[in-house]
């Protein structure tokens, strides 16, 4: 497989914030990001209006497909692979953003992660995790147009295999799997057992060398940040302790 990205070190989204300056900032360190995440269709812009009514962060540009594109332009100098985490009630809005995505070389992110009630209860986030079928015609949706297509799902999730998910996924055209283990590192082994075509971007908690030689050691081809996704320091660290990590294994 080839790696989507190196070095192996992705800045994961963060509503209202990651966008491409963000990204920009991130870039000596990482190498990807994953902008957004950003709601596409109408219902997934009315969750987020609600969320930004109880004081949440939250992207609503105009025209959600025109502020990817912009994001993705305003990165096409910097070395770095850009990604775009979407959220959206049907598959056809997906598609759309897939390619725009394409047409920059961006991975598509499906976000299949978010918990908020608002968003689960227009079919966002994480009820796509107990959706495998809906979860497969987005991947596929998006597969279509030629982009790469990243997945991002959470641990830990009462009735879902995440092993299950992982194999669908990987059928329907996804090559990324970006997994927040939430308490379960080892939920990592899993998924890498289950497909081993896809790249596993592991994700919680991901903030130094003993975090990131624990996901490593579960399998995972490469580990992101969220939430000190704007502090050098950390992001530093966690670079210097994947590159460590790299050269007591080679
Ligand atoms: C304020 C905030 C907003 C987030 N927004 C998104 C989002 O829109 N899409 C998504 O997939 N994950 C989102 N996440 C989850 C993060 O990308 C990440 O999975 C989580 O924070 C765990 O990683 P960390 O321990 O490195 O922060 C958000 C997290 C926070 C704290």
């Amino acid at each position: 497989m080839d790696a989507p990205f190196d070095p192996p070190l992705a800045l994961a989204s963060l509503s209202g914030d990651a966008d491409a300056e963000w990204a920009r900032a991130g870039a000596q360190y990482a190498g990807a990001a994953f902008l957004g995440g950003i709601a596409l269709d109408e219902p997934s812009r009315a969750a987020a209006r609600d969320l930004v009514a109880r004081d949440r962060n939250e992207f609503l540009p105009d025209d959600p497909f025109a502020w990817i594109d912009d994001q993705l332009d305003a990165l096409a100098d910097v070395d770095l692979r850009a990604g775009v985490n979407v959220r959206a009630t049907s598959p056809a809005p997906v598609r759309e953003a897939a390619a725009v995505c394409a047409s920059h070389d961006a991975v598509v992110e499906v976000n299949a992660h978010c918990r908020q009630d608002e968003l689960c209860a227009v079919g966002c986030g994480e009820t796509l995790l107990a959706d495998t079928a809906r979860l497969r015609e987005y991947v596929a949706a998006a597969a279509e147009t030629g982009a790469t297509v990243s997945v991002k799902v959470r641990a830990g999730v009462d009735g879902v295999d995440l092993a299950a998910t992982a194999r669908a996924v990987a059928d329907a055209g996804a090559t990324v799997l970006h997994v927040d283990a939430m308490d379960s590192e080892h939920a990592i082994a899993g998924v890498v057992d289950a497909a081993p075509s896809l790249f596993v971007v592991a994700n919680n908690e991901v903030r130094d060398e003993a975090s990131v030689r624990e996901y490593l050691a579960y399998g995972a081809d490469a580990v992101s940040v969220g939430r000190p996704s704007t502090d050098p320091v950390a992001l530093e660290r966690v670079s210097d302790a994947l590159d460590a990590a790299h050269a007591s294994t080679t």
